[in-house]
């Protein structure tokens, strides 16, 4: 793809994220994974949860691997200047986020092998392959020489976003495993502790603040501001949705606990 052809995806890809978060929003009952998702009417492709989220995201490693080998032919972005370590820094950034989430997340899930939309499957690995797309692509060539210095303040400011960010995420996700006590235990309660004192989906407002931290270091390369944008659009109505069910489920005891869908004290 050409320069000009990649810039005017770019902007269409970026311009369909706000319109995801109002569709949201709006409760679009969409076809879901988790606990939003009761397989009927039957779909006559819905993989266990665990497969489903390595076929959603192991484009992202895919996608990896086929651009450093990319690199490593060339050498050079496309304007013929080598590329610098600062890209790699980024790439590796994505990369073991993405070997937890597609390898390691699925392995250590505990969900009684529940299973997940066929259509949430295709759709979310078709936004993958995209996303992954568009951000390695501008990392390593169409913006490479946006990326800043390794010593510049919103590199090492989004480095430091970005360390936040996984490990919160990482940490939120661990305290929902467990809650269930072996494999096979499918049951949903209450978590408690970390920053689920404020909010009931730390998870997706870690995840939203790691690639806000990924945009700040990237800085002028768009890919990463619009994959931010994507995964804000995305979590926080499904946070509203989740927040929603835990006032359903738990009643009174979960609304005494004064917590907010995604954002301390404001969503
Ligand atoms: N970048 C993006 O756009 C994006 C999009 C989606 C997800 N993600 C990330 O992927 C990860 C998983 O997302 P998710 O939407 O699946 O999160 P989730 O709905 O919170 O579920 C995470 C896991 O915890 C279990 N779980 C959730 N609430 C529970 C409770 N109250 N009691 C016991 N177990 C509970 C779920 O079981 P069940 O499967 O049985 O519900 C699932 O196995 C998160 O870290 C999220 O940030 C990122």
């Amino acid at each position: 793809m050409w320069l000009p052809e990649y810039r005017l995806a770019l902007a269409v890809w970026t311009a369909l994220a706000p319109v995801a978060f109002v569709v949201l929003m709006l409760g679009v009952q969409a076809p879901n994974y988790g606990r939003f998702f009761s397989n009927q009417p039957r779909e006559w492709f819905a993989p266990r949860s665990d497969v489903a989220w390595l076929i959603m995201e192991s484009p992202n490693l895919v996608g990896a691997v086929m651009c450093l080998y990319w690199c490593a032919a060339r050498a050079e972005n496309t304007h013929g200047r080598p590329v610098r370590a600062e890209s790699y820094v980024l790439v590796a950034l994505f990369v073991v986020h993405y070997v937890n989430r597609a390898l390691i997340y699925p392995l250590r899930m505990k969900n009684g092998q529940k299973r997940t939309s066929g259509f949430v499957t295709c759709i979310s690995c078709v936004f993958c392959c995209c996303n992954s797309f568009f951000v390695l692509s501008g990392i390593l060539k169409y913006d490479a020489a946006r990326v800043p210095a390794a010593s510049s303040v919103p590199f090492c400011g989004g480095l430091a976003l970005w360390c936040i960010g996984f490990l919160g995420n990482i940490h939120a996700d661990h305290v929902l495993r467990t809650l269930r006590q072996h494999a096979n235990d499918a049951a949903y309660r209450i978590p408690y502790g970390g920053m689920y004192r404020f909010v009931s989906c730390p998870n997706y407002l870690f995840e939203i603040i790691e690639w806000s931290g990924f945009a700040l270091a990237a800085w002028r390369v768009q890919a990463a501001w619009a994959f931010a944008l994507w995964t804000t659009a995305n979590l926080l109505p499904r946070a509203h949705r989740v927040h929603q069910w835990y006032m359903s489920e738990f009643d009174s005891a979960y609304a005494a606990l004064n917590r907010r869908a995604c954002v301390p004290f404001i969503f």
